[in-house]
């Protein structure tokens, strides 16, 4: 198994290109679903749930073609995806327990052809990942819903039919599960309490691309007018805020000055108020946002929440800030109940952190220093990342694995803006 070999104390200072958002990309990959026509996405990143889900919509008779000349490495992807001759709407288990957004297939190919068995997805690291919401959302479009054999099959011979959504949570999956089969269900739809993440907007935004009528999303009400069939469009993803905000950490943490191309702050807001509050000057310029930190950093404490509120997905990184910075920080993680996977690793790396349920109390320490330590899950292994890069010596992180999963050209980039970074065999 493959590890990286960060040698801390180097400050980050260039340009860091953001790819296209994982998260958005997954969804806009379940679109093509909808319709017979080809859709062509372009920006997509390099990542192993991209092929995850490419192999899964191979396996249900999705042609995939690469679109055009693809450019450089560190540019996106374009692939025109083909769903005219969907052979299989089972999603089986051992592609689905790897990507738990395989989900997203079930609300296009319910809409689509008036099926789908998808296998449940089970829990991961960071906590149980029911899908309840994704269900009581398809049957709230008309669709019966069986579960057998730890497999949900969704069925609706005659089609779906326009109805009223109510989350009792945002749910950012089951909102795009939701939207997708709504565009094809006959009637009016609304979706109360929706999640308004951009990733959200931004397959909305493809979706009217291919004719559907929505309006509202972004907001906590979105209304769908379902049409007849969608088709062929092209689309761009999004940039990655995730990625965007893991390294306008690394900037503040090694007192460097990074320009994070192609990154929009307002899909980022809440995590670039909180660097403001830190002491981090944030500036947008025509190419992207700029980071920097030469100054001193004040602890800060900050609570997960759905968007527009402060990210989950960048709890793991601002913890790793936290641990550098003098004083006392806290970080409560109100949206996973197993999101401190990170916390051992990191105090073997010298932090000082007390976990007490859902918070996190973090006593900043002068100098982390490097040691062997083991990703347990995406975001988590970026900590350990942002840790390596200020910690004295080598850090070794293990089991790479789910770092490939989220984060593209990642040694390149750092060694671009120049970290000591180095990916060996393990
Ligand atoms: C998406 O997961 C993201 N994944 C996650 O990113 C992200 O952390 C999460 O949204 C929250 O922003 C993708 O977009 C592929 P949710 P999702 O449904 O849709 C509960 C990463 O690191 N819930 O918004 O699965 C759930 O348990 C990943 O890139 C139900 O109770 O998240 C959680 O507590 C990790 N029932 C809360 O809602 C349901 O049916 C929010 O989950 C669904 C969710």
């Amino acid at each position: 198994m493959e590890k990286l070999i960060i040698t801390g104390g180097n400050r980050l200072e260039g340009t860091v290109p953001i790819s296209g958002a994982k998260n958005a990309a997954l969804p806009l990959m379940c679109t093509p679903l909808l319709t017979g026509e080809p859709v062509t996405l372009t920006n997509l990143p390099r990542l192993a749930d991209i092929t995850t889900l490419s192999d899964l919509l191979n396996h249900m008779g999705v042609g995939i073609m690469i679109a055009g000349a693809n450019g450089s490495r560190m540019k996106g992807r374009s692939l025109t995806f083909d769903a005219s001759n969907i052979t299989d709407t089972v999603a089986p288990y051992d592609i689905v327990r790897k990507m738990r957004a395989s989900i997203l297939v079930l609300g296009p190919l319910v809409a689509r052809v008036g099926e789908a068995i998808v296998s449940l997805p089970g829990g991961c690291a960071i906590g149980n990942r029911p899908i309840d919401l994704h269900l009581k959302a398809l049957e709230a479009l008309g669709a019966n819903i069986d579960l057998e054999q730890g497999y949900v099959r969704a069925s609706a011979p005659k089609g779906l039919r326009g109805g009223i959504i109510d989350f009792p949570i945002p749910s950012v999956g089951a909102t795009e599960n939701a939207l997708m089969a709504a565009a094809l269900a006959k009637g009016t739809t609304v979706i109360n309490n929706p999640a308004r993440e951009p990733e959200i907007v931004d397959l909305a935004d493809c979706l009217r691309a291919m004719g559907a009528q929505i309006e509202g999303d972004g907001s906590d009400k979105i209304t769908i007018e379902g049409v007849d069939h969608l088709h062929g469009a092209t689309h761009a993803v999004m940039p990655d805020r995730v990625e965007a905000g893991s390294y306008a950490v690394a900037a503040l943490m090694t007192k460097g000055n990074l320009l994070l191309e192609g990154a929009r702050a307002h899909d980022m807001q809440a995590a670039l108020d909180l660097i403001s509050e830190i002491g981090g000057v944030v500036s947008e310029e025509k190419s992207g946002v700029r980071v920097k930190s030469n100054g001193h950093l004040n602890c800060f404490g900050l609570k997960t929440e759905p968007f527009p509120g402060f990210p989950t997905d960048m709890q793991a990184q601002f913890m790793a800030l936290a641990a550098v910075v003098e004083g006392k920080s806290s970080i409560m993680e109100a949206i996973f109940e197993n999101r401190f996977m990170h916390v051992p690793e990191l105090c073997r790396l010298g932090a000082d952190i007390a976990v007490s349920g859902s918070e996190a109390i973090i006593t900043g320490v002068n100098q982390l220093k490097g040691a062997q330590v083991m990703a347990t899950d995406l975001r988590a292994s970026m900590c350990l990342v942002l840790a390596g890069l200020v910690a004295e010596g080598e850090t070794h992180i293990n089991r790479l694995y789910h770092l490939d999963r989220g984060y593209e050209h990642l040694e390149e980039k750092l060694r671009f803006v120049g970290a000591e970074v180095d990916r060996v065999p393990g």
